[in-house]
């Protein structure tokens, strides 16, 4: 596919990023054998996430729950209000399942912080994040996993705003299939 032309330079392109799915998917295989059950919860961080846990789920050959919830942060400017709204119709029961939250960034930290207390409250019995990036350079807040809970990404991000692959600027660029730096005339 040619590139948008607000995007300055492509960081993952398509078979990139499906390879490196893959191999995430590999380990959550090996990390999550199918005896014990009940089967783990995937809970989708809506928006973001949906491309990525779609492709995810679909090379992870285990019996899996699959749920979302939605979180906000970052309306339409570039940086977080560190104040995450989390949806109220996520009432699924976690009490004792283990839980993977599937994100497809993860900046200050605040969204996961905040899930991530919300899952402990509720009784899971761990909680795992599995991120397709992951910009340590924003980090404000430590990603705390619960009881034996991983954490699985798949690219390290560098410190520009990217967009592509479920990820916006504005409700924009979700669905551009790779991962991009966004011009930054395009969001000033
Ligand atoms: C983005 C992204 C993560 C979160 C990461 O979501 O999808 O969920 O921000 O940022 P943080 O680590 O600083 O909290 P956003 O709030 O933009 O909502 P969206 O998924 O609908 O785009
Ligand atoms: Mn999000
Ligand atoms: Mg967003």
């Amino acid at each position: 596919m040619a590139m948008h032309s607000h995007i300055d330079r492509i960081l993952w392109t398509e078979d990139q990023i499906s390879l490196r799915i893959s191999q995430l998917a590999a380990q959550i295989v090996q990390d999550f054998p199918p005896a014990p059950s009940p089967p783990p919860v995937f809970v989708g961080v809506l928006t973001g996430a949906f491309i990525f846990i779609a492709d995810l789920v679909r090379k992870i050959n285990l019996p899996i729950d699959i749920h979302f919830l939605t979180s906000k942060s970052y309306g339409s400017g570039t940086l977080s209000n560190c104040a995450p709204t989390i949806s109220h119709h996520f009432n699924v029961d976690v009490n004792g399942r283990h839980v993977i939250l599937v994100e497809d960034i993860v900046d200050t930290g605040h969204t996961l912080h905040k899930l991530i207390a919300h899952l402990k409250s509720k009784g899971a019995s761990s909680v795992s994040v599995c991120t397709l990036l992951d910009k340590p350079a924003r980090r404000k807040v430590d990603v705390q996993l619960v009881g034996e809970g991983k954490f699985y990404r798949g690219f390290e991000c560098p410190d520009s705003f990217v967009v592509g692959y479920g990820m916006d600027f504005d409700e924009l660029y979700r669905n551009l299939p790779y991962i991009g730096v966004l011009k930054p005339e395009h969001y000033s």
